[in-house]
């Protein structure tokens, strides 16, 4: 018996030996990853091999969940049931997700986050320009209603836990912004792991070569990773900045140059047809609906002239007030998502429109 299993162990042993020698005389050194800076590499992979932890995963544990429910749930606002078994109820009666959010890149460098590059970029891709920020990437985020919403939500349930959590984010958003019922576990893992299937790649980070070198390098040798994730990380944000604006603008007389201004016009059109119209035209989410005719114009002209809270100036920087669960509301827009420079071109295409021009 004994005997025999020498015996194995030393064929065993020879083997690793053939091994050994077969490998010794390849002609590079084993690497120690397989992974490679590919353009479709996922920032996240290189980012954990790097030696980060990886965040924002998945809950594997949850039954019923998919991508393809999270995505239902986004641009539905239902899905199949956890058991497959029939509809969920609408996560809400107003909106979907994508009243307010892209689920595209909405700004062409990811470092950059200007409201004149976004308005640009959805020109140029044809997006909706929204209050609320795009769910491409936003795996690849840290912290969640940044800043102002801080405050703005200052003491309302659920709104600390979504600085850093993304699954409070979701949630709080679910029945704070959508105005809708509280989702289920499975349906927040689902949600989120749609988010996955928009997270970040390497081409999108538009590295520069040597950069790609150096993270390269890292990843072979293991040496300077810290450096290689600033590297990465400089070329992206890890949270959506949102500052209000401090001073409410206020209607006054526009001078001729002002409404004879053609970039203004043109910038004030495409703020009132990819922002306002998304949500206003057709009364798909709202019940005050606006469309191309001048008495729209005329309407929104008139609001602003009295200077109340339905003036374009107040109602972008504040929205309207939301009863929880009530009804459908307004959000506002951050400076990051809307300029006053743009507001005021809103304005002047506004009132172009109204006088008929
Ligand atoms: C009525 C508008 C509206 C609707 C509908 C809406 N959201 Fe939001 N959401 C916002 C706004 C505004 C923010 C503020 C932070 C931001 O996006 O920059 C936000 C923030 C978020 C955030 C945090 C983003 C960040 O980077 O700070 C998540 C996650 C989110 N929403 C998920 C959802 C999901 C999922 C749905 C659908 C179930 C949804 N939202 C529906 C307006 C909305
Ligand atoms: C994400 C969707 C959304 C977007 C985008 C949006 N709104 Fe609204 N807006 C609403 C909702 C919802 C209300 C609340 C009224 C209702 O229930 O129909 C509202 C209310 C208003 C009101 C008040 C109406 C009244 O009753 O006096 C005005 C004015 C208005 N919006 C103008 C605008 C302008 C101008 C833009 C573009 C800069 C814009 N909205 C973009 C959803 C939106």
């Amino acid at each position: 018996m004994k005997q025999s299993i020498k015996k194995i162990s030393l064929v065993a042993l020879m083997s690793i030996g053939v091994g050994l020698v077969s490998f010794t005389t390849l002609p590079t050194a084993i690497p120690t990853t397989t992974l490679d800076l590919g353009d479709d590499t996922p920032v996240w992979d290189v980012l954990s091999q790097l030696g980060k932890i990886k965040m924002n995963q998945v809950d594997p544990n949850v039954a019923g969940v998919s991508a393809q429910r999270g995505a239902d749930l986004i641009f539905r606002g239902y899905s199949a049931e956890q058991d497959g078994e029939g509809k969920t109820k609408l996560q809400s009666p107003h909106f979907k997700c994508t009243a307010c959010h892209n689920t595209k890149q909405e700004v062409r460098d990811l470092a950059d986050i200007n409201a004149q590059d976004r308005l640009e970029y959805a020109i140029e891709q044809d997006l909706p320009f929204l209050q609320g920020s795009t769910f491409h990437g936003i795996v690849n985020r840290a912290t969640f209603y940044n800043d102002d919403y801080q405050k703005k939500y200052n003491g309302v349930e659920g709104i600390r836990n979504s600085f850093n959590d993304i699954r409070a984010a979701i949630r709080f958003c679910a029945t704070e912004c959508a105005q809708g019922r509280a989702l289920e576990d499975w349906e927040v893992e689902s949600i989120l792991a749609y988010f996955w299937t928009k997270e970040l790649l390497v081409k999108d980070l538009k590295l520069k070569e040597d950069e790609k070198q150096k993270i390269n390098q890292s990843l072979k040798d293991e040496k300077n990773v810290a450096r290689a994730i600033h590297l990465m990380e400089d070329h992206y944000l890890r949270s959506s900045p949102a500052h209000f604006s401090e001073q409410d603008m206020e209607y006054k007389p526009l001078t001729e140059g002002q409404l004879n201004d053609k970039k203004s016009l043109e910038n004030g059109k495409q703020i009132y047809e990819r922002g306002c119209l998304h949500c206003h035209g057709e009364q798909k989410y709202s019940f005050f609906n606006l469309d191309d005719s001048e008495l729209s114009f005329k309407q929104l002209l008139k609001k602003t002239k009295k200077n109340d809270r339905s003036s374009i100036y107040k109602i972008t920087r504040h929205g309207t007030y939301s009863y929880a669960g009530k009804k459908a509301y307004m959000p506002q827009y951050p400076l990051e998502k809307m300029s006053d420079a743009q507001l005021q071109d809103l304005r002047v295409y506004i009132e172009n429109k109204a006088l008929g021009n």
